[in-house]
């Protein structure tokens, strides 16, 4: 896959999980990355482990914070062909149990960010007349779910119909949107999550590897930079408002043993 000469942002890129994988992968790829991150901490550590890459400290749920993630990528490196929605939260509650602002602050970051950023991006697209992808980071819960996960999986369901509706409107301008739907990767978060459905994480991973899988191997980061990758890249031209799921298999059972 040539990524070369392309320039990409990636947001949440600061974790291990996902976003780490999805760095890694672009870069192999021949990437020039700009990866944001919400704290300067986080932003730091990307420095680090990504030497050369622009980093940009910028909460994407605020618009301004966003604007001017914008602007400095403008004037710093021109312009952008690709974007990877990354960021996201994750929350483990019942929807009746959930409070109006862990609502709001799942759907500000999960959805709502997805939809702004991509608005800046196709912007700058459309007033420089070239082309570009979107690649969104949806889930699994987007197909189906466990409990708890309601509202996230109602956020990552936004997701792809986000992405099947912005590649309606935009494939008059040959610019794709798709989407990349990870099973479970290890993560930052998933630490925090895993301890409030279960007492024991390492089992839970263990059963949903060997169980809820067609293929029992643990999912790694770079399985779902690699097909985001590919989505960005010219040799899916003719595929847009798709969803690929990155899963081991473990959406395509009628019932998991
Ligand atoms: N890890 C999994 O098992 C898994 C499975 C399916 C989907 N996903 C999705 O993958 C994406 C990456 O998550 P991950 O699991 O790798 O977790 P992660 O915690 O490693 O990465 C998420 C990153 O987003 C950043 N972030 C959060 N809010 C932000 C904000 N307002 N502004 C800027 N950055 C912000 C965090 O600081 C973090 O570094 C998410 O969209 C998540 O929903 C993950």
């Amino acid at each position: 896959m040539n990524l070369n000469e392309k320039n990409i942002l990636v947001t949440g890129g600061g974790g291990f999980g996902v976003g780490e994988g999805v760095c890694k992968a672009l870069l192999s790829c021949g990437a020039r990355l700009i990866v944001n991150e919400k704290d300067p901490e986080k932003t730091a550590r990307v420095s680090e482990k990504f030497p050369g890459v622009l980093t940009i400290a910028a909460d994407i749920a605020k618009t301004s914070e966003v604007a001017s993630m914008f602007e400095r990528i403008e004037k710093e490196v021109g312009v952008l062909h690709g974007l990877v929605n990354n960021a996201g939260i994750g929350l483990s509650k019942p929807a009746h149990e959930i409070t109006e602002q862990e609502f709001d602050q799942l759907y500000q970051i999960d959805i709502r960010s997805v939809w702004l950023i991509s608005k800046f991006f196709i912007q700058q697209l459309l007033k420089n007349d070239i082309t570009g992808n979107i690649v969104n980071i949806s889930s699994v819960h987007a197909h189906s779910t466990i409990p708890g996960h309601a509202i996230y999986a109602s956020a990552k369901s936004a997701v792809e119909g986000l992405t099947r509706g912005m590649a309606v409107d935009l494939g008059q301008y040959n610019i794709r949107v798709n989407a990349v739907a990870p099973g479970y990767v290890h993560a930052e978060q998933n630490y925090d999550l895993l301890r409030s459905v279960t007492d024991n994480p390492e089992q839970w991973v263990e059963n949903i590897i060997l169980k809820e899988q067609v293929i029992h191997t643990e999912i790694q980061p770079e399985d779902c930079g690699y097909t985001v990758g590919f989505l960005l890249s010219d040799l899916s031209r003719a595929i847009t408002g798709q969803t690929l799921y990155v899963d081991n298999g473990s959406t395509i059972q009628l019932f998991a043993s």
